[in-house]
């Protein structure tokens, strides 16, 4: 297979593990790599992830879900042998920055101690490659305006000083044992089986919500404030890529589309597909907020041959139709039919 440093290529067959399959990018990553020829053992407690999120791998011969806990350090110990995978992918995680920041034992159990159970075991098993899901927070509140890897590292909060203590602890890893450990910095992804619910789930599931029910958003401060968006199924390919790939170099990469978009153009979308719904209300801007959050993913462009391919237009439009979709299978007209 040809590989050049723009184009790495990709090996064929693959065995991972993947830690939080249930979940949001797990499930979506987990489809990725069994479409594309991979084997896959997913491993989820299903605290927070669901396995209805894998209905489309359940049943697959080289998908298998096992419910267990990524700190059971035996029972990954048991998986890595039995399994003997090339790579795993560890996403299992405590997501909510919130209760990151109320409950911090939580947070360095499962976003700092997971990472060290997964690394150790895959050391022991000579597991060669570990891909690790980290977050733009890392970087906290930069002035840059085009955040690139090399950006200081400063978080502002507990999740993303644990993403980034994970994120050492692997280079640990990788400069010790020769292990292959890359650091995924995911910015805001958004993307279909994200629960709305919370109110600290992310903006647009939160608007998906509202706009679907005609009931108004809020947007915090004037909306002239900009995220970078990135679909769930480019971040789930960035994944993949970053686990297959023929070889990597340690280290952290951003995963991000390098455009961003301020919150009143998000609403501006939305009511073009809602036609009709009601204006967005206006909010105090929230405390601690970040003004302007954009990546620079010309590492990951050079280092994975990964570039996002889903414009944040397509990507909320698909999303819409999932969700359109999902709300026609409730009603009656759409029940498959009881045969007696
Ligand atoms: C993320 C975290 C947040 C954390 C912050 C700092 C998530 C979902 N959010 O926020 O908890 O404090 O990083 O590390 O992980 N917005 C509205 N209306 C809403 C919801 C959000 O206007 O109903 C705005 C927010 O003020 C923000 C933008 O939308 O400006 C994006 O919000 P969000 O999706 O929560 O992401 P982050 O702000 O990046």
């Amino acid at each position: 297979m040809k590989t050049s440093f723009n184009n790495p290529g990709t090996t064929q067959g693959r065995r991972v593990l993947l830690t939080g399959a249930a979940g949001f990018i797990g499930s979506h990553t987990a489809e990725q790599l069994i479409f594309s020829g991979h084997e896959v053992i997913g491993l989820d407690n299903l605290s927070t992830g669901h396995r209805s999120n894998l209905a489309n791998v359940i049943g697959h011969e080289s998908f298998e879900l096992i419910i267990g806990d990524v700190l059971d350090s035996e029972f990954v110990d048991s998986i890595c042998k039995n399994f003997r995978p090339d790579a795993i992918i560890h996403l299992a995680g405590l997501v909510s920055v919130v209760v990151a920041q109320e409950d911090t034992a939580k947070n360095f159990q499962l976003n700092v101690q997971a990472t060290q159970v997964i690394a150790e075991n895959a050391r022991k098993n000579h597991i060669k490659r570990v891909v690790f899901s980290s977050s733009a927070s890392v970087y906290g509140d930069t002035t840059e305006y085009l955040i690139n890897e090399s950006c200081p590292t400063r978080p502002i909060g507990m999740y993303g000083a644990a993403k980034l203590a994970s994120e050492n602890l692997l280079a640990g890893y990788a400069s010790s044992y020769g292990m292959e450990t890359v650091c995924l910095r995911y910015f805001n992804v958004y993307g279909d089986r994200q629960d709305p619910k919370s109110p600290y789930s992310g903006v647009i599931s939160i608007f998906l919500d509202r706009f679907s029910n005609h009931s108004p958003v809020t947007i915090f401060g004037d909306g002239e404030q900009t995220r970078d968006f990135i679909s769930v199924r480019d971040v789930a390919r960035a994944n993949r890529l970053a686990a297959t790939a023929e070889s990597v170099k340690s280290g952290s990469l951003n995963v991000c589309t390098g455009k961003c978009i301020s919150i009143n153009d998000l609403a501006e979308i939305f009511q073009s597909f809602y036609r009709g719904a009601p204006d967005p209300g206006y909010a105090d801007q929230r405390p601690g907020e970040i003004l302007h959050s954009c990546g620079n993913g010309g590492f990951a462009s050079m280092a994975l041959g990964f570039d996002p391919n889903v414009s944040i237009r397509d990507g909320l439009a698909d999303l819409v139709a999932v969700q359109d979709l999902e709300e026609a299978l409730k009603t009656e007209a759409f029940q498959p039919a009881v045969i007696a």
